[in-house]
């Protein structure tokens, strides 16, 4: 015997998920089980996006200054870097798009919306520094978004939660590239 209309809830549910996904076909991957703000997702996505061109920048800088008897092997490192942070920025463009949102790539104002600064380094040493500070902030914030996306977004989550596995490896080859260094030249002081 057929189950009649109404005997399983999750059936129906299906229908009704049918029959809006239909209903807002342009809203693409948004639908009405969308549970975020979106607008406030879209706006800390852009904010997380400034950050990662922000990091982009500094390591390609850093990547093309690195002298001294440590540059090679930092310099592929700056560059590695500087590869993965701009990957970071295009899944979370892609993502504010699937969104319904329009990634900022705005250079005026990058710095605003970027949690990170952009300081260069003086010395090998001290762009290791700067770096790890970026990192650290980095870090953190992603880790706060992760929090605040809770189950409401579960794939902006996860993408977070993947960017952030990435940086807190970058924290810990420059944590260690500091250690490998130290041991040859005193630090200089951070600027505060
Ligand atoms: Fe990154
Ligand atoms: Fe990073």
């Amino acid at each position: 015997m057929a189950p009649s209309k109404h005997a399983s809830p999750f059936v129906s549910d299906i229908q009704e998920i049918r029959r809006r996904a239909r209903q807002h076909i342009l809203s693409g991957a948004v639908t009405d089980g969308y549970r975020a703000d979106r607008e406030t997702v879209v706006r800390v996505l852009n904010e997380a996006l400034a950050t990662e061109i922000v990091c982009t920048l500094r390591y390609r800088r850093h990547y093309f200054m690195a002298t001294g008897i440590h540059a090679q092997s930092v310099a592929d490192e700056f560059l590695e870097h500087a590869n993965e942070e701009q990957q970071h920025a295009d899944m979370i463009a892609e993502r504010i798009t699937q969104l319904g949102g329009e990634p900022d790539f705005n250079p005026q104002g990058l710095l605003t919306r970027s949690h990170s600064e952009y300081v260069v380094g003086t010395s090998l040493l001290s762009m290791i520094q700067e770096d790890l500070v970026a990192e650290r902030i980095a870090i953190d914030s992603y880790a706060e978004i992760i929090r605040y996306l809770g189950d409401d977004d579960p794939t902006t989550r996860r993408i977070i939660e993947e960017i952030l596995a990435r940086e807190e490896e970058h924290a810990e080859d420059l944590r260690s590239l500091l250690e490998t260094m130290g041991r040859d030249e005193p630090a200089p002081k951070l600027r505060t």
